[in-house]
């Protein structure tokens, strides 16, 4: 899966460009230094020239330019996130491998989940002249503060995973500053999981009273992702006209153990009661897993479980009916739309102020197809 639709146009457009001269398996940098070559030693001749010089510009633009001189700033709001660790080995790949970018120039901090070190290292970033920076904020409402920071600095941001809120988004357009946010709308991922229940055979309602007993397993609540997720997953029931009951809605942060020890708590107090669970994310969701195996249940038989991002696992658990859904964050999509972004800033273009990626549903139907994007 690591050719994505992106890389295929790009090795295509040079490929079309060096038909003159060979395409072989060529890195992407050389590729485009030896498409540039070719097209300005043509670009004088013949209208044949000029259809080459056109090729291979936009190869240099699929590629990026040349930017094995451009240095990049990446702070991520901690390492000891499973999603954001898929996400941010993406991100390097595809910067060195499609890009050009140099792995010496690109620097990678954890922000340990604490804003006031992160914003040290954004300050560290601007200090030693980076052109660019990636960042995936510990709190999204420090936007602000570090959109100027950045703007007093000259340097561009993109924005990841944490969408700042809709009123700064609005002030880089009118104010024209040069921030960016590239993400997924998670209003979107919450619909999916809610819809996946309704899809089931009793629609989520496992004991036939009626109404669907649920409870929520909920991410860090400062994020739009945990927010959204919580709301629409339960709204994609109400909108079926189907009854809901929320027995407990209790934050996990995102993080596994948590996960398990609410679910574990969650089954000792409401027993059979639980019909669904559902959860933020698929760390919390495996979480989940092991509480509902210890207590003796079956997951789409005495209960449905629910997550989000489609780590491997969890994907393995929908094909073996361990788990009934998750929603496949496209990490893939969204650090390369995050890079491509980055690159434009260098390149001195337009960049819009949002750029969402979709999400996809993750059931039984397609899960086999979905592990094999994934793994
Ligand atoms: C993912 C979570 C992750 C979080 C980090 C969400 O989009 O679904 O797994 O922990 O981003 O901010």
């Amino acid at each position: 899966m690591r050719l994505t639709r992106k890389v295929t146009a790009m090795a295509l457009a040079s490929c079309m460009v060096l038909s003159m001269t060979a395409c072989g398996g060529s890195k992407p940098a050389e590729t485009t230094a030896a498409a540039t070559a070719a097209a300005e030693t043509t670009a004088a001749a013949t209208e044949a020239a000029k259809e080459a010089e056109t090729t291979a510009a936009a190869a240099a633009e699929a590629a990026g330019g040349d930017m094995a001189d451009k240095k990049v700033g990446i702070s991520i709001y901690k390492f000891d996130d499973n999603f954001m660790t898929l996400y941010r080995t993406e991100l390097e790949r595809y910067m060195v491998e499609d890009l050009g970018f140099k792995k010496e120039n690109i620097t990678i901090q954890d922000g340990k989940g604490d804003q006031a070190e992160q914003t040290n290292q954004i300050q560290n970033f601007i200090a030693s002249g980076v052109d660019v920076m990636i960042l995936n904020l510990v709190q999204s409402s420090s936007a602000p503060q570090v959109t100027d920071m950045c703007k007093d600095a000259g340097i561009p941001v993109v924005y990841i995973n944490r969408e700042p809120d809709a009123a700064e988004e609005e002030r880089w357009k009118t104010e024209g500053l040069n921030a960016t946010y590239v993400g997924a709308d998670a209003r979107q991922s919450g619909t999916f999981q809610g819809e996946e229940i309704v899809e089931t055979e009793n629609k989520g309602d496992i004991n036939g009273d009626g109404k669907v007993s649920y409870i929520m397993v909920q991410g860090d609540p400062e994020n739009v992702d945990a927010q959204y997720r919580t709301e629409f997953s339960v709204k994609a029931l109400t909108d079926a006209g189907i009854e809901v009951e929320e027995l407990l809605l209790q934050r996990g942060d995102w993080d596994q153990a948590k996960g398990q020890q609410i679910v574990q708590d969650a089954l000792t107090q409401f027993g059979d009661k639980i019909e669904v669970v559902f959860c933020n994310n698929d760390a919390m969701a495996l979480g989940a897993l092991q509480a509902i195996d210890a207590a003796g249940r079956k997951v789409n038989e005495d209960i449905y479980l629910v997550g989000v991002d489609a780590l491997t696992e969890a994907v393995q658990n929908v094909v073996d009916g361990k788990m009934t859904g998750t929603v496949f964050n496209d990490h893939f999509g969204q650090a390369q739309t995050a890079a491509d972004m980055a690159v434009k800033y260098l390149n001195g273009e337009a960049v819009d102020p949002v750029n969402m990626v979709d999400y996809v549903k993750v059931t039984n139907a397609n899960a086999a197809e979905i592990l094999e994007k994934v793994k």
